[in-house]
């Protein structure tokens, strides 16, 4: 049997690195030695003060318990606190914060709460799979806008059609921003949060790159922002700034208004994060000062070594202030796709074509620094050989 799919799962785009996967297993089989630059998913460690935590919290058996959505209290609180020391927000730990089984599944959920059939959720494109996936699912209709260089890679706010705005309930946005390594300006997201107040539209704030930062830059939260409270929710998560891709844990700060809804939908459909993770987690935080400036900086260092060998090549590469990726133009007239799957056949090394997370994104290919420099500079010196 073989049971109709319903017609939002219908609605779904489909994977867009078909064979990619495959053919990279099919090269290691032969031996190749692949350098795989294709995911966010660094080879590095989480603290070992997490760990530790992790395990001391396995071993105690109020850890079993359900989570519920309130969660660990100690994690609500070293949120609350982070959010105050890192961007002088202030969240009340118990209506202000949510914690997330990773923040894409908080991601994916927000429309359910705000968007009704026939309403807008404005997204980047290229943008994190969640915002276009949740939206689908929910019955609203995504409004993709590529994001290109003449606009710094902003979502330019002001070029919307008036009659697509009307209809906008909801728009996410990425700064620092993953696929295309861009920062936005403070007066960026002044205009997004007037365009939101304006509009009566939900600002989704994702901020998975907050503390993966370079040269001095602090990216500052949207709630930073005057008038933010009013109609921002922001998303942050624990998987890149500690390496905890697998760990599964992140949190929404906002009003309680927006917090409360998402906590509804979310009653529904799980019922929180192991509180050994949360409990990880805290621990994770309260390590903020002495454990994540050194992993920035081994982050810093890849970008200036990849960004220097790739330009030593023949790429023209920018250097950017925050996330863990390089977003190099295609040095040929290829579909990026194509491009990709030559990096891989002809030279064994997995990089991300940047249609892959919307056709917004062709013509560029995205590389993740997430191996160590000697393996980037080799990753770099094969790409070379295909100019
Ligand atoms: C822009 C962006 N948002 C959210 C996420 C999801 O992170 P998490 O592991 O917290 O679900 C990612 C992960 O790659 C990401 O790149």
């Amino acid at each position: 049997m073989s049971p109709a799919r319903s017609r939002v799962a219908q609605s779904l785009p489909a994977y867009p690195l078909a064979g990619f996967k495959e053919a990279r297993l099919a090269l290691q089989a032969n031996g190749v030695d692949v350098i795989d630059l294709g995911a966010g998913d660094a080879d590095l460690a989480p603290p070992p003060t997490v760990v530790d935590a992790m395990q001391r919290a396995v071993e105690d058996p109020t850890s079993s318990r359900y989570p519920f959505l309130v969660g660990l209290p100690a994690f609500r609180q070293e949120v609350s606190a982070f959010m105050q020391k890192r961007f002088g927000v202030s969240a009340d730990e118990n209506s202000e914060v949510l914690p997330l089984i990773g923040s894409k599944e908080g991601l994916a959920h927000m429309p359910f709460a705000f968007v009704n059939p026939g309403d807008v959720a404005v997204m980047p494109d290229p943008g994190y799979q969640a915002y276009r996936g949740g939206t689908l699912l929910a019955g609203g209709e995504p409004w993709m806008v590529p994001l290109r260089p003449e606009n710094d890679f902003l979502l330019p706010l002001d070029q919307l059609p008036a009659e697509v705005v009307a209809r906008t309930r909801m728009l996410f946005l990425n700064y620092p921003n993953n696929p295309t390594a861009a920062s936005a300006p403070d007066a960026y997201f002044r205009q997004a949060i007037d365009f939101c107040r304006e509009h009566d539209v939900v600002l989704v704030h994702d901020h998975a790159y907050s503390e993966i930062a370079f040269d001095g830059y602090r990216p500052p939260s949207v709630l930073e922002y005057e008038g933010a409270r009013e109609v921002a929710i922001e998303f942050h998560s624990l998987s890149k700034t500690y390496n905890m891709t697998g760990w599964r844990l992140g949190w929404a700060v906002g009003n309680a208004a927006l917090i409360g809804a998402l906590t509804q939908i979310k009653t529904f459909v799980d019922t929180g994060a192991f509180l050994g993770v949360q409990a990880a987690g805290a621990a994770a935080l309260q390590s903020w000062e002495e454990w994540v400036p050194g992993n920035v900086a081994v982050f810093q260092a890849r970008r200036d070594r990849a960004v220097a060998t790739l330009r030593a090549v023949g790429f023209e590469v920018r250097a950017p202030r925050a996330t863990m990726y390089l977003w190099i133009p295609v040095p040929s007239n290829e579909p990026s796709r194509d491009f990709a799957r030559r990096c891989l056949d002809q030279e064994g090394v997995m990089v991300l074509p940047g249609a892959g997370l919307g056709e917004g994104g062709e013509g560029f290919f995205r590389i993740a620094l997430t191996v160590p420099e000697d393996r980037l500079e080799e990753a770099a010196s094969r790409l070379g050989r295909l100019l």
